[in-house]
């Protein structure tokens, strides 16, 4: 199949071309080569490449810089999707567009089946949110994959932030407050592989199994390296003022994405090894 990847050059897009490569013909595109944001070069690319799937893995991820940059969060994760959607339909090809948890408010106690109703608590999320509804709108023909809490070889992540500052300090203080599934951009990568087989349509939830708090993925991150000599405290949301809020529970149920594939993403403490041998 010949398939077009926008946002080539972001954590997941790193891993995600090479993992396609494999069996498919894929065109490479990130913001140096393509802005989303223009409507005409869009359409344009999509028409002159003709490809039977675009991936959407551009976005501005940035969470809480879209608080202050508003405008750009729509522009990008909102009319973004909408313009790469156009130019799928314009050709009757299949979109894989990649959005997030953020679009849940995180009250419920259960984790979150893609028909839960959405409600964001942030402009990223309500950016991405946005986006969901162009991509169902325009096409038929799509998949909406949420994710949540990535952390890849190739971007800024927590593990690395992590690292980074037990480096530097004697004592971490981490969100306890806020659980979710830490996942691998290489095995969501192997994940949206799989999918391009299957005629998987509407919205599905893709996350490493298993969940934790920020704090407890802290804690596991220094125990693999076998840092013992840096002390971690417990916070609340509350103790680190930050722009955006963030949702409790980011929990996404990923059932559904188990029973289409006959499988279960492996747990991310297991995924977290790997990323870190
Ligand atoms: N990271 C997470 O924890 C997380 C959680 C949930 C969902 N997701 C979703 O997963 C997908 C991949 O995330 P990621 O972590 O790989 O993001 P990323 O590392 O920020 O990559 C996004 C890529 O898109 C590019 N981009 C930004 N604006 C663009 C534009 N106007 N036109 C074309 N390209 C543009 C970025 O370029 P620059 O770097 O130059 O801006 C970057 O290369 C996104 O849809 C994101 O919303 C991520």
């Amino acid at each position: 199949m010949k398939v077009l990847v926008f946002g080539a050059r972001g954590m997941l897009g790193k891993d995600l071309v090479p993992a396609l490569s494999v069996k498919h013909q894929v065109l490479a595109r990130d913001i140096e080569d393509l802005d989303i944001t223009d409507q005409h070069r869009v359409q344009k690319e999509i028409e002159i490449l003709r490809p039977q799937v675009v991936v959407n893995a551009a976005a501005y991820t940035d969470v809480d810089g879209c608080e202050s940059n508003k405008e750009l969060a729509f522009a990008v994760n909102a009319d973004g999707a909408r313009n790469i959607a156009a130019g799928c339909a314009a050709i009757n090809a299949r979109m894989i567009h990649l959005s997030t948890d953020y679009v849940f408010d995180g009250t419920s106690s259960a984790p979150y089946r893609e028909e839960d109703p959405p409600h964001p608590l942030n402009v990223h999320g309500s950016s991405k949110l946005l986006g969901e509804h162009y991509v169902q709108e325009i096409l038929r023909d799509h998949l909406i994959i949420r994710t949540e809490w990535l952390f890849g070889r190739h971007g800024k992540n927590f593990v690395d932030t992590i690292l980074r500052l037990a480096a530097q300090q004697e004592e971490l203080r981490v969100v306890n407050d806020q659980r979710g599934a830490p996942t691998f951009t290489k095995d969501l990568s192997w994940a949206i592989e799989k999918l391009l087989e299957k005629e998987a349509k509407g919205i599905l939830h893709i996350t490493n199994s298993g969940s934790c708090t920020w704090y407890e993925f802290a804690r596991r991150i220094l125990r693999e390296k076998n840092i013992d000599h840096i002390s971690i405290i417990p916070i609340s949301s509350a103790e680190l003022t930050r722009p955006a809020e963030r949702p409790a529970n980011s929990i996404l149920n990923c059932h559904r994405f188990e029973t289409l594939v006959g499988q279960k993403m492996r747990n991310w403490e297991e995924a977290l090894k790997e990323y870190l041998a």
